[in-house]
């Protein structure tokens, strides 16, 4: 059977939003207002920008280019490059697409706080009822078996936007959705932001991220963290860059859209954060919580923290409150599609199967596995996914990419690639960096990764890391091995 008709971006504004989009995620909101404080505040800015620049936008711009050049799904691209590296391509796909099960799961929460948030459900203990009234937490296996039917409900709408979404065309779905979800989170973002500045003890917060500490400088760790910060908001390695690039028209400007692309989800992180510290600085004057004690991460912070300060804020938390919990949904929604459009490309590539059927199997199949952490015991399982996925797999992923690209391919086709129409070009020291320094780079936080998973192990969450490397080595495998039905599939 011959190809499909290829899909194709009709604005290079459709393109940006979607890839901002997919970069702008939970990370930016609840992710980097943490590892900024605890890495040094105001003095994590410098290992954050030359993170930024020497390795995140570096890495970006070979998924640019990759994409760019092949026009094709990654799993036909490495094919490509090697027939003998398909399954890594599944492998990074299998990765992506876990991670997904459990991001949708997330972003299912938040759906659950917006309509929580309109009345302040939660009470006046919000940690409690994040527990036992959202989550019904168990630490029994058992749990495993109590399906809890309101987070399999917000787990079900976030899978069928999710759907609804990814089987239309790629500019009336993603691109649509995303200049429209895009502009709407940044105004929401922006009153936010505006209106915390206004709050009695905000300059408490937002001090913070101007008071460097210089010694964290000389800390490996916090080289480490601003490293690992800009490989999940830039959300490195995961095909995403690659499948948009694309999708991409001759003559696009590569090089300059990376770079707008790469601000724009840096320069919305920080700026949310200035909200974000200022709120958290108006709870500390306001409830004598230290503010290092509210400053956590993930769930915690915007399901805990969050209702709690919405608690005393009175009667405004009742339109702040549901706009918060709405930037997060948007948010949330463009980096799944975004996360999902490279592993329907390549089973549609691979196996012939068009766009709607695709994103349907894809999303049936994703739906069942997020049923696991709708359990009693759904989010102890989504910690050990989240880690092992995170500080693992992801990580692997990334360094394969890097050693792929930069020593099996030939690498200068990809500098002739993006210089051809960018008015910024790039040269040697992209070389380099993408040889030899990334991939050292990837090795520490990789060490550090299985460091700190490893020691932070028991038993429940080795019998989990197992069963995902046994699933992770063997589905690739089968992926690779089962024949394409499109004849051009294995054409080099
Ligand atoms: N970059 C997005 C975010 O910051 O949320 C998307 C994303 C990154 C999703 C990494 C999942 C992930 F593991």
């Amino acid at each position: 059977m011959t190809e499909q008709k290829r899909s194709e971006w009709n604005s290079n504004l459709a393109f940006m939003m979607a890839m901002i989009g997919s970069a702008v995620g939970l990370g930016n909101i609840w992710r980097f207002p943490n590892v900024l404080y605890s890495n040094g505040g105001g003095s994590f800015m410098i290992p954050y920008i030359v993170s930024l620049f020497l390795l995140g936008i570096s890495f970006v711009l070979v998924e640019y280019a990759v994409g760019f050049k092949f026009k094709r799904s990654l799993a036909r691209i490495l094919f490509s490059v090697s027939k003998k590296l398909e399954p890594v391509a599944w492998f990074i796909l299998l990765v992506v697409f876990l991670i997904t099960t459990y991001y949708v799961c997330v972003v299912g929460w938040d759906l659950i706080y917006i309509v929580l948030s309109i009345t302040k459900a939660w009470g006046a203990n919000p940690d409690l009822y994040f527990t036992n009234n959202v989550l019904h937490a168990t630490d029994s296996v058992s749990g495993i078996f109590t399906i809890v039917p309101t987070v399999l409900a917000s787990v079900f709408a976030i899978w069928f936007i999710a759907w609804f979404i990814l089987k239309r065309d790629l500019n009336e779905g993603i691109g649509r959705v995303s200049k429209i979800l895009l502009p709407l989170l940044c105004i929401i973002v922006v009153g936010i932001v505006a209106f915390s500045l206004t709050l009695p003890g905000a300059s408490i917060g937002y001090t913070q991220i101007f008071t460097p500490d210089w010694s964290a400088l000389t800390n490996l760790d916090v080289w480490l963290a601003a490293f690992g910060q800009i490989v999940f908001s830039l959300s490195l390695g995961m095909a995403i860059a690659m499948t948009y690039a694309s999708y991409l028209p001759e003559g696009s400007k590569l090089v300059d859209n990376a770079l707008v692309v790469a601000f724009s989800n840096s320069g919305f992180e920080v700026f949310n954060s200035i909200g974000i510290f200022s709120i958290l600085g108006f709870m500390t004057l306001s409830s004598g919580i230290p503010f290092n004690e509210l400053v956590t991460e993930g769930t915690g912070l915007a399901f805990v923290v969050f209702p709690q300060v919405f608690n005393i804020m009175g009667d405004v938390a009742y339109i702040v409150g549901p706009l918060f919990f709405l930037c997060i949904l948007f948010a949330g929604i463009t980096s799944v599609i975004a996360l999902l459009e490279g592993v329907c490309y390549s089973i549609s590539e691979k196996f012939l199967i068009e766009r709607k059927k695709t994103a349907t199997a894809v999303c049936i199949v994703g739906f069942c596995i997020s049923t696991i952490f709708a359990t009693g015991l759904g989010s102890s399982i989504l910690g050990v996914f989240d880690a092992f996925l995170n500080n693992f797999a992801l990580l692997f992923a990334v360094l394969l990419e890097c050693i792929i690209f930069g020593w099996i391919y030939k690498f200068d086709d990809l500098i002739e690639t993006l210089n051809n129409n960018s008015k910024i070009k790039v040269g040697k020291t992209w070389k380099t960096v993408i040889k030899y320094i990334l991939p050292i780079c990837i090795f520490g936080l990789w060490a550090q990764g299985i460091y700190s998973t490893i020691s932070s192990s028991n038993s429940f969450s080795t019998t989990i890391m197992i069963i995902l490397t046994i699933v992770l080595i063997v589905v690739p495998v089968i992926f690779a091995k089962l024949p394409a039905i499109n004849e051009h599939y294995y054409d080099v």
